[in-house]
């Protein structure tokens, strides 16, 4: 199969679908790969390495498209490449549909057959093309954190690990999924006094089973949050409840009850956040302050880091792409329940009930299309 790598256009993103190793993978079973130029830079993959691997490199977006039986993307197609896919094209990417009718009516319009990453499901219901991201910004809320609690930004001043005959800084870490979990591995190994907080009594006695013993669990209700945040120098939201907007945990009225300095760190901006002043943000003016409490509200963090963040996707993604290509998108997707549930639009018709409800289109059957 003849597989296309554009450079991605969308605003900051840095990120590239394939890397060289993933590159060698593909051409090693047969298939030819075709790297838009500089699509790695951002990631500190350079032209020569796509091209050892054995790529192809082709100098525009619209060559890319062009050749391409199947695209490899990170991000959505954004208006300037809607006019390029072409007919029954596979694009592999995250799309996040129902949050766009203009992008979902394109993608009927051009009959390609979208694979989304954020729905593919394994049989336990994790989204395993999500959790790497969310690995990501879980790890790095407390490098952020970290730095926001220092004096130069306005924090409370403390380090995290406090040093001998001083005691560590307090963090609290409210949902102790993906993020929660990876953002108290960080601040228990820098020597922290953690907390995690979740509804999950499950989940409680999992994590309080695997976590060194600076890492406490506790149950998250409003009593609980109002007594904790007022001992506690960074406060780092990290819940979901699946499809819908995140609970407003700490409300405006609570900010007077900490230290002046302490940081919040909002990961779940993206579900709207789990703090009532939460704002999104950007890598550009990623804080601002309410009532002497610092907001770190990035919607996007793994973006700071992209190679990083481009080598855990492409973890996640390869061996589907590698099955993709070998087996055919249909022949794949009957094989392989999990990435079938990544099937969004197919050649004009979407076949994942949510994405038809959003925006009360037809819907489809996934099975009809197979
Ligand atoms: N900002 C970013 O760049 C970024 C990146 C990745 C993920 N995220 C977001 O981070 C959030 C968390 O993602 P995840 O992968 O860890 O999800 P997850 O499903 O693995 O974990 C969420 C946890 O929240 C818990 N929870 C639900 N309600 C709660 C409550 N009232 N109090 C305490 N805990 C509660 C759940 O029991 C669960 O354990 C999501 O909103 C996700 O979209 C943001």
């Amino acid at each position: 199969m003849k597989i296309g790598v554009p450079k991605e256009i969308k605003n900051n993103e840095n990120r590239v679908a394939l890397t060289p190793a993933g590159t060698a993978e593909l051409i090693k079973c047969g298939h030819e790969v075709y790297v838009q130029t500089t699509a790695g830079i951002g990631s500190g993959f350079s032209d020569e390495t796509y091209l050892t691997a054995g790529a192809k490199l082709l100098p525009t977006i619209e060559e890319v498209y062009a050749i391409a039986e199947m695209i490899i993307k990170v991000k959505e197609p954004i208006e300037p490449e809607y006019g390029l896919i072409k007919k029954g094209q596979i694009l592999y990417t995250y799309f996040h549909f129902a949050s766009s009718e203009v992008l979902t009516q394109a993608m009927i319009e051009r009959e390609a057959v979208c694979l989304a990453y954020e729905t593919v499901e394994l049989s336990d219901h994790s989204l395993p093309l999500l959790i790497p991201m969310s690995e990501v910004a879980g790890r790095m809320s407390v490098q952020e954190g970290a730095k926001y609690l220092e004096k130069t930004y306005g924090g409370y001043g403390v380090l995290l690990g406090g040093v001998p005959g001083v005691t560590p800084a307090k963090v609290l870490i409210i949902g102790g999924g993906i993020v929660g979990t990876e953002a108290a591995k960080m601040a228990a190994g820098l020597g922290a006094d953690v907390t995690i907080m979740d509804v999950n009594l499950k989940r409680l006695r999992y994590l309080d089973d695997i976590m060194p013993a600076n890492v406490k669990t506790m149950m998250s209700n409003e009593f609980n949050i109002r007594e904790m945040i007022q001992s506690h120098s960074l406060i780092i939201g990290a819940v979901l409840i699946p499809g819908a907007k995140a609970p407003k945990l700490i409300t405006r009225d609570m900010l007077s009850t900490m230290r002046p300095g302490t940081v919040m760190v909002d990961v779940a901006v993206d579900q709207g956040g789990c703090f009532e002043t939460t704002k999104p943000t950007t890598h550009d003016h990623p804080n601002f302050v309410i009532d002497e409490v610092i907001h770190y509200c990035v919607a996007n963090m793994p973006g700071a880091v992209p190679r990083t963040s481009t080598l855990a996707l492409t973890n996640a993604t390869l061996s589907n792409a590698i099955q993709l290509a070998n087996k055919g998108w249909r022949k794949a997707c009957q094989d392989n329940l999990p990435l079938r549930k990544g099937l969004n639009v197919v050649e004009g018709k979407i076949v994942y009930k949510e994405v038809a409800e959003a925006f009360e289109l037809p819907y489809v059957p996934v099975e009809t299309v197979l």
